[in-house]
């Protein structure tokens, strides 16, 4: 069940330009939470009291924590970055649905882009078969070295072709053309949507994680709606990524509203 923690930081490290790796310990979301869903973080400053929601990267269940990798675009995630260990955060979580791996697959294709990369670590953890992970960037790829520790091939695009294929994560796929049974992403609409094109002509229904803008975060306001035609239903509705996604089916999603 989801509710507030005071999590203490354990670690929290530039590993990139303006990019975070927060690990927190916080043992009642670990011990819930699935790849693909994310947490709810608050600043702590009254003026800026809308929670900030951030995908979880790695889940230790172990040790109790949650890994957490973050990009600083706005007052929230600076005031996040400037945390040490030590310090603690309040957080609510774990929310939204995850993946859906409970069917196994031999051959994975996670794609990812941008900040959009660290929710497909934890993912490539727990499934099984063969995984080809893409992992798209305008300049620095991340997490590169950790999907390949995992066994996974991994394949990277910028777009500026400063580090492996000018384009992006997409237009590789297509280029390499991998042997797919199931396709799992997550990253900016317009990259989902080329996702949702590709996994259509394999005809494959791809795991998409929607990054909508969010208020509450908890389902209570519509702040985060998104079109979706279930099948079998005859028009769209508004459904809430905070609490009925991230993840949605991309044959699902209705994109071009
Ligand atoms: C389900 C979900 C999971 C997410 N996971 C991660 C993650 O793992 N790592 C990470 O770095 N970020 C993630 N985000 C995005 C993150 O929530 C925002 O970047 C953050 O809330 C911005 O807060 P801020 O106060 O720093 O910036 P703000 O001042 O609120 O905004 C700064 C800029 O960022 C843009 N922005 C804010 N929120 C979003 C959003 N949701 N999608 C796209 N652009 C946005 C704004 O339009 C604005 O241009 C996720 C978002 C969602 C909805
Ligand atoms: S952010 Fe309020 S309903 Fe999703």
């Amino acid at each position: 069940m989801k509710s507030i923690h005071i999590a203490e930081i354990i670690k929290n490290q530039d590993i990139s330009e303006n990019i975070y790796d927060m690990t927190i310990l916080v043992p009642e979301i670990a011990k819930e939470a699935k790849a693909g869903q994310f947490i709810n973080v608050y600043t702590g400053k009254g003026e800026y009291i809308l929670p900030r929601p951030i995908s979880i990267c790695g889940i230790d269940e172990e040790k109790g924590t949650i890994r957490m990798v973050f990009q600083v675009v706005g007052k929230g995630t600076e005031l996040f970055s400037a945390l040490k260990a030590g310090d603690t955060v309040k957080v609510l979580g774990p929310l939204g649905n995850g993946y859906d791996i409970s069917e196994k697959h031999e051959n994975n294709v996670l794609i990812g882009g941008g900040i959009g990369v660290p929710p497909l670590l934890e993912l490539a953890k727990r499934l099984e078969g063969k995984k080809y992970v893409f992992i798209g960037a305008r300049t620095n790829p991340i997490l590169v070295d950790e999907f390949k520790a995992l066994g996974a091939e991994v394949y990277v695009a910028t777009d500026d072709g400063s580090e492996g294929f000018k384009g992006n994560s997409v237009q590789l796929v297509r280029e390499i053309n991998p042997v797919v049974d199931a396709i799992y992403s997550c990253g900016p609409k317009i990259m989902l949507k080329a996702v949702a094109d590709w996994a259509e002509e394999k005809g494959i229904k791809a795991q998409v994680s929607m990054e909508e803008r969010m208020a509450c975060g908890i389902g209570a306001c519509v702040g985060c709606a998104v079109k979706i035609k279930k099948e079998g239903e005859s028009d769209w509705s508004n459904l809430k990524v905070c609490k009925d996604g991230p993840v949605f089916l991309s044959n699902e999603v209705v994109w071009n509203e």
